[in-house]
This record gives C-alpha cells, sequence and structure tokens, in this order.
C-alpha cells in the first residue's frame, strides 16, 4: 500500500496544536526507577496471523499456530504480539472488516484457543495486544445490518446515512481512500451510507453515544480475556464534518483508482478523535493497558496530539514518519529522531507493517541487503521509545508482490493495478523453514511463499552465526539488558556527518555509542574526548580502537564508553 501509505500521509494533514511537556507517565507498576512501565521496556511484534503459522494445515495461519510459536519469540526477545484482526470477518480488507467484535473468526480458531493462547503467553511473560478497528465494522455486523432494514430502527443512527444531493448523486464529493464514491446508495432505504474504505465497511456514527458506549465495552471485554492493550485502526478517521463540506481539489489529475486528488480535512483528523482517545484511556487505565494508534501525522506537533494533554490520549501513538525516511539518509535519520525524541511522549518506532513495503526492499541495494537489515535493526531498536516489529523483518523478507493482476488478493491491488499492486507482497507466509511452503502449511497457502524463503528463513538463520536473525537476537538481548539502551537519554553525534549516523545513549554513569555506516564505502568516526568504546556488539569487521571506530560498508558497531 505505498502508494495508499504516501497518499495517508500526505493526505492527512490537519491544523495542530503543539503540546509539550515532559515525558511523566504516571505509574502504580513502574518497571524502573524513572517511573517507567511495561510497554515502554517492551518490544512488540505484529502478527498478520493469516501468515504466521497454520496448525491445521488449510493454508491460513490461526492462533494455534502463533502458540506453537510462542517459544520462538521469547527466545528472539519479544515481549508484547500484536495480532492483526483475528475477528469474524466477511474477510473482504482480510479482518479489517469485523462482523463480531467479541468473538473469534472460525479461520483462526476458537475463543477457546484465544484463552489458551493468552494463557501461554502469559507464562512466557508476553503480553497480547488486539487489534481495534474503531473506525467501521463490516457491513455484515448485526448493527449495520439491523441499521439498514429501515429508516427507523434501532441502529440507524449507529452509521451515517445521509440523503442525496439529488437524484443518482451522493451527499459530496468525498472519495473512499481505496477507490470510488466514500458513499454507497441503499435503494431499500433511499439513502447512502458513508464508507471511508472498502463499502463493505461502513463508518461507525461516533457521534451517537450508543456507538461510543458498545465500542467501550468491546475493549472491556476483552481487558476480561487478559489482553494487556490495544493497536487502533484508522483513528485519523473516526469523525465527519456535520454538514458535510466538501473536500478541496488538492491539484489536478487522478489517482490509481481514478478519482480526483482531494484534500481530507472535512472527513480526517477533526478535534472530536481527542475526545474518544481519551475515553478509550480511561478504560485502558483501569486495566493498566497500553492504546498504540495507527496515526499519520504531519509532523510531531500533530504527533503531540495523539499523546494528549498531559499523556491522556494514546501511550504509544506510531511515527510514521520515520518509516516514510525512505533512503538511508543520516541527515534525514538525525532529523526525525531528534523531533520525535523531543515529543511529549514517549518515541514509537517502526520501519515495516502489513500496510508498508518491507523495509528490506526500502532500504536494500540489492548487493547489501542483509547488511543493510542489520544496520535498520541497530538502529530502531537502539533508539529511546518503543520498538514495534514485523514478522518477518527478522529473517530479512522480502516484499513479493503478484506479477499478474488476476493473482492479486488485496482488493486495491485488483482495483488499482498496476499503479496500485495491493498489499500482498508484505503479507506472505512467514519462512519458518527450507521445507515445502517454508513450513508455514501443509496446506496450499493463501498467498505464495516468497522464492527467498530457501536462504531466508528461521531454522537456517539460527544456525549461521552471521545471519539476520542472529543479529536481531543479539541486539534484541542487549537492549533488554541496558539501561543505557532502556532508560537513557538520546544524543546525537557527529551530526555534519553525512555517511555514518552515531549516537549516544546515555544513562546514569553509563554512556552507549551506536555507530551506523550508511555507505557501501568503509568509514570512520571519532570519539570525542578522552574515550574509548569497549565494544557490545558489532558487524563484520566494524571495530573501535581508542577513540577511532572503523565501520565497514553498511557497518554497525555499538559500544560502551570509558574514560
Ligand atoms: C488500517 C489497516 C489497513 C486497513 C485499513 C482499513 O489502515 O492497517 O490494513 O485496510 O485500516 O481498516
Amino acid at each position: 500500500m505505498r502508494k495508499i501509505t504516501l497518499r495517508l500521509a500526505v493526505l492527512l494533514v490537519s491544523a495542530c496544536l503543539a503540546a509539550s511537556s515532559a515525558v511523566a507517565q504516571k505509574s502504580s507498576h513502574a518497571v524502573d526507577a524513572e517511573g517507567h512501565q511495561w510497554w515502554q521496556h517492551a518490544v512488540f511484534y505484529e502478527i498478520y496471523p493469516r501468515s504466521f503459522a497454520d496448525s491445521n494445515n488449510d493454508g491460513v495461519g490461526d492462533l494455534n499456530g502463533i502458540a506453537s510459536k510462542l517459544d520462538y519469540l521469547k527466545d528472539l526477545g519479544v515481549d508484547a504480539i500484536w495480532i492483526s484482526p483475528c475477528f469474524p470477518s466477511p474477510q473482504i480488507d482480510f479482518g479489517y472488516d469485523v462482523s463480531d467484535y467479541e468473538n473469534i473468526d472460525p479461520m483462526y480458531g476458537t475463543l477457546a484457543d484465544f484463552d489458551r493462547l493468552a494463557s501461554e503467553a502469559k507464562k512466557r511473560h508476553i503480553h497480547i495486544i488486539l487489534d481495534f478497528v474503531v473506525n467501521h465494522t463490516s457491513d455484515q455486523h448485526k448493527w449495520f445490518l439491523e441499521s439498514k432494514s429501515s429508516r427507523t430502527s434501532a441502529h440507524r443512527d449507529w452509521y451515517v446515512w445521509r440523503d442525496g444531493k439529488g437524484p443518482g448523486e451522493a451527499p459530496n464529493n468525498w472519495v473512499s481512500l481505496f477507490g470510488g464514491s466514500a458513499w454507497k446508495f441503499d435503494p431499500t432505504t433511499n439513502q447512502y451510507y458513508y464508507h471511508f474504505f472498502y463499502a463493505e465497511q461502513p463508518d461507525l456514527n461516533w457521534r451517537n453515544p450508543a456507538v461510543k458506549d458498545a465500542m467501550f465495552d468491546v475493549t472491556r471485554w476483552w481487558y476480561k480475556h487478559g489482553v494487556a492493550g490495544f493497536r487502533l485502526d484508522a483513528v485519523d478517521t473516526l469523525f465527519e464534518d456535520p454538514k458535510l463540506k466538501d473536500n478541496p481539489i488538492l491539484r489536478p489529475g487522478k489517482n490509481d483508482f481514478g478519482d480526483p486528488i482531494e484534500d481530507n480535512k472535512n472527513n480526517t483528523k477533526l478535534p472530536e478523535v481527542h475526545d474518544v482517545l481519551r475515553g478509550l484511556r480511561q478504560v485502558a487505565d483501569e486495566s493498566d493497558a497500553v492504546l498504540i494508534g495507527e496515526t499519520w501525522t504531519a509532523d510531531v506537533a500533530e504527533l503531540n496530539q495523539y499523546y494528549g494533554k498531559g499523556n491522556n490520549e494514546l501511550q504509544l501513538p506510531m511515527d510514521f514518519l520515520f518509516t516514510m525516511v525512505n533512503k538511508l539518509s543520516p541527515a534525514e535519520f538525525r532529523k526525525q529522531i531528534a523531533a520525535v525524541d523531543a515529543a511529549s511522549g514517549w518515541p514509537t518506532f517502526v520501519i515495516s507493517n502489513h500496510d508498508i513495503v518491507r523495509s528490506y526492499d526500502r532500504y536494500g541495494d540489492g548487493k547489501h541487503n542483509d547488511q543493510i537489515a542489520k544496520l535498520m535493526a541497530a538502529l530502531y531498536l537502539t533508539l529511546r521509545g518503543t520498538p514495534i516489529m514485523y514478522y518477518g523483518e527478522e529473517i530479512g523478507m522480502k516484499t513479493t508482490p503478484p506479477t499478474r493482476q488476476e493473482d492479486v488478493k488485496d482488493p486495491i491491488g485488483r482495483k488499482g493495478w498496476p499503479g496500485e499492486k495491493g498489499r500482498d507482497g508484505e503479507r506472505t507466509p512467514m519462512q519458518w523453514n527450507s521445507s515445502e511452503n517454508a513450513g508455514f502449511s501443509k496446506g496450499t497457502p493463501w498467498l505464495p511463499v516468497p522464492p527467498t524463503y530457501k536462504t531466508h528463513n528461521v531454522a537456517d538463520e539460527s544456525k549461521d552465526p552471521d545471519s539476520v536473525l542472529e543479529f536481531y537476537r543479539k541486539v534484541l538481548k542487549l537492549r533488554h539488558t541496558s539501561s543505557a539502551l532502556l532508560d537513557g537519554s538520546y544524543k546525537a553525534i557527529n551530526e555534519s556527518d553525512a555517511s555514518v549516523l552515531s549516537y549516544l545513549r546515555v544513562y546514569k554513569n553509563q554512556t552507549v555509542v551506536v555507530a551506523l555506516n550508511m555507505t557501501d564505502t568503509p568509514r570512520k568516526i571519532h570519539l570525542e574526548g578522552n574515550t574509548s568504546a569497549k565494544e557490545l556488539l558489532h558487524t563484520g569487521g566494524s571495530a573501535a580502537q581508542g577513540a577511532e571506530v572503523s565501520l565497514e560498508p553498511y557497518g554497525v558497531f555499538i559500544g560502551e564508553l570509558t574514560k
């Protein structure tokens, strides 16, 4: 969804209130002397359940499959898993169209399987985060079926229904992010309903207090099942201008779906979003839970709004601006890290997810891809903040999009082909070993396994001390055992260096230096002052001698400063 992703990032720009106060997380359950909470020390890992592990060999991953891999995740250094939607769903948007919020889709198992997974995860001190699709339901959800049954139905006002402007004319010019008008005509009641995404995903009407109550109750229900928090899907889009003002056209031309290019100012990021987030946070706080946000922000001022005043909204709004630094540019990373480091809440770093081309492809140069995958791991896993990994990143999985339109599963890819090929490429089955179907399933996988499973898989990489996987294990181990990496402040060094990104993490009298060569030629950096660095982790021939750190192409050096 790189196109979609870019569109979101570019279009979802709104006025911003800059809030700035030091990060002060109130805590009744602090895990360190700084008052940090569990989610500030945790490493999160996103699992796309269709593609992780298939226990019943029907070609689609499931909860028992996830349970069977908990030891792998623990050993890797994962403290919390975010499972993309696994609730009953017609699967139009592969689970992001929920038809029952309080159950498990049979394709993934049963509620009893979920409870077993939760208890097995708990034994290993792994938290479970579920994906809460707050903006819309499936058109097969009982609320919507009732809502569309008549104009006077009890749930009519749970969705956004409007009369057309005239015969055959939608209420306004808003277009769906997934193509076509954002309004669908319903001949039974002679009105249109609004959908920011697919027509099968009608938007909930969050102005109706009954919607709010029902949705807040959903979170309470899952907290009772042992869930440690939620990743809130598409929060930017919860509210629409009640007067339905047309959106301005940003520029002439059409997008990949043939629609006009709009500025979504009247249907995204309305200030009312924050009332909902504050409410969800109050409920979360009763269970010591964490809220992660899918927050497409234009800048850090806008990100600050999602933390809320005094950090009373999302604890972990994802900084997608970091994912948009799409080249190995020390200057651009430095700028973005400094901005997020100065945000009013705890930073959250991601480099890939189920909507974005994998980091392996975004940064790889085709020649040093594994080296670069390690470099990126060393970067986002040593910054001050919480990292959210994406399954398969740790073994260097490659985005593998379909080559023919008829093979595309993601509907936006069929509709937007060839400009928008959809998101199948970053959702392919996890590569566990070099046997058939990469050990993901004995059935036919729902998406083809990329050919790279022969070289990039968990089993083989576990035997190779130089693999991407072993590097992830090492850096995660270091992160979990280093106070400087967990709690230390971030300080950029050698800021004019155009080739090497380097910084310090400083906690009390411990200082860790991280040096990352973002070029394909050997480089050196000089540490200021009378210091030298004792090595903690490095790649290839990168090493320190006294105050001089030598880095091989795309080399990594992490060391502790000694006077
Ligand atoms: C979010 C999800 C994406 C989904 C969309 C609609 O952006 O990450 O996968 O298609 O919401 O629910």
